[in-house]
């Protein structure tokens, strides 16, 4: 296996089984000749594998953004792009840096979730160093989430929606999560890793039998595939407005855009907390981030991005 990049089992190289289908021609030539046809062989491999890859020119020519995504590292595999984003941010990587891989080994999502992801999908990290709190990360989450509806929508014209707390769906399925995982000291924040998973060319049958009924991906909702750098282009440039309007004109905006797009406020909700259910209307999401739910006794609950699953009912 030869390996271009190696970071954390990061691989954006050439497979064994493509290596096994250079050996016959080897036995033909004489050996002096075999590093020419090594060579050539790798090239068209390369040539092969880097039009499945996602193109960092590509990106590069429709990018509109200042900082987001002006540095990028896009992988074939790799473990989770949120721990390579978080090695990089540890080892002083800038603000902004976009780390995307085709396909990860052991994604994860909220609470310690295996994320399912497999070629076809968007997979990536972002770097922030916003000068915040550590009871303010949950805003970027939810920034994050606006950012990517409203690309969703003005690139494909779709109703897309956020739910709470890092989900987005399309026709009440979800098609994107979010995975904001932080470095703090001392309440502050020292970085934050966003990590995004976007079900885009990833056909249904694909997902277990579970995921089926939840899931959905932009493929099947718009029944043709879509072409990935523009989206991510048009991602990053919300991920970047958004963020900078949070920071400097502080979260209320982005909270009532949140609100507007949200998919269930005003709706009865089932709400499990560590697997103890309780039911009541989700009435409103607070300046934290938090679920505000009125039960049936007319109290409230103020529920706490974390280990928690929300469900209409
Ligand atoms: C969720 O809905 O639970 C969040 C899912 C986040 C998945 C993304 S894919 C890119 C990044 N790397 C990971 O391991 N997870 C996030």
């Amino acid at each position: 296996m030869y390996h271009s990049k190696s970071i954390l089992g990061a691989t954006a190289d050439f497979t064994t089984d493509m290596l096994q289908l250079s050996t016959s021609p080897f036995l033909k030539y004489p050996k002096r000749n075999t590093h020419k046809i090594c060579f050539l062989i790798h090239s068209l491999y390369k040539q092969i594998m880097l039009k499945a890859m996602i193109s960092t020119d590509k990106i590069k020519e429709d990018l509109r953004t200042r900082f987001i995504g002006r540095r990028l590292h896009v992988y074939d595999t790799v473990s989770s792009t949120n721990d390579v984003a978080r090695a990089l941010a540890l080892e002083g990587a800038e603000e902004g840096t976009v780390i995307i891989a085709e396909t990860q080994t052991r994604g994860r999502g909220r609470a310690g979730r295996e994320w399912f992801s497999p070629r076809g999908g968007l997979w990536f990290s972002i770097i922030l160093k916003p000068k915040i709190k550590a009871r303010e990360v949950s805003r970027i989450t939810l920034t994050v989430g606006v950012a990517v509806t409203a690309a969703l929508n003005r690139q494909f014209n779709l109703n897309a929606e956020v739910k709470w707390p890092n989900d987005v769906l399309v026709n009440g399925r979800k098609v994107c999560g979010v995975l904001t995982e932080s470095v703090t000291c001392d309440e502050t924040v020292k970085m934050v890793v966003v990590g995004i998973g976007l079900n885009a060319n990833v056909t249904l049958e694909e997902f277990s039998r579970s995921l089926r009924e939840s899931a959905t991906t932009l493929k099947e909702e718009l029944k043709k595939e879509v072409s990935l750098e523009p989206l991510l282009c048009e991602i990053f440039y919300h991920i970047e407005s958004e963020y900078v309007v949070f920071l400097k004109e502080g979260f209320a905006q982005v909270l009532s855009e949140w609100k507007a797009l949200a998919a269930f406020i005003g709706k009865h909700v089932e709400v499990t907390v560590v697997g103890r259910k309780f039911r009541g209307v989700a009435e409103d999401v607070d300046e934290y981030g938090s679920l505000i739910v009125r039960l049936s006794d007319g109290s409230v609950k103020r529920v706490v991005a974390g280990d928690v699953k929300v469900r209409i009912v």
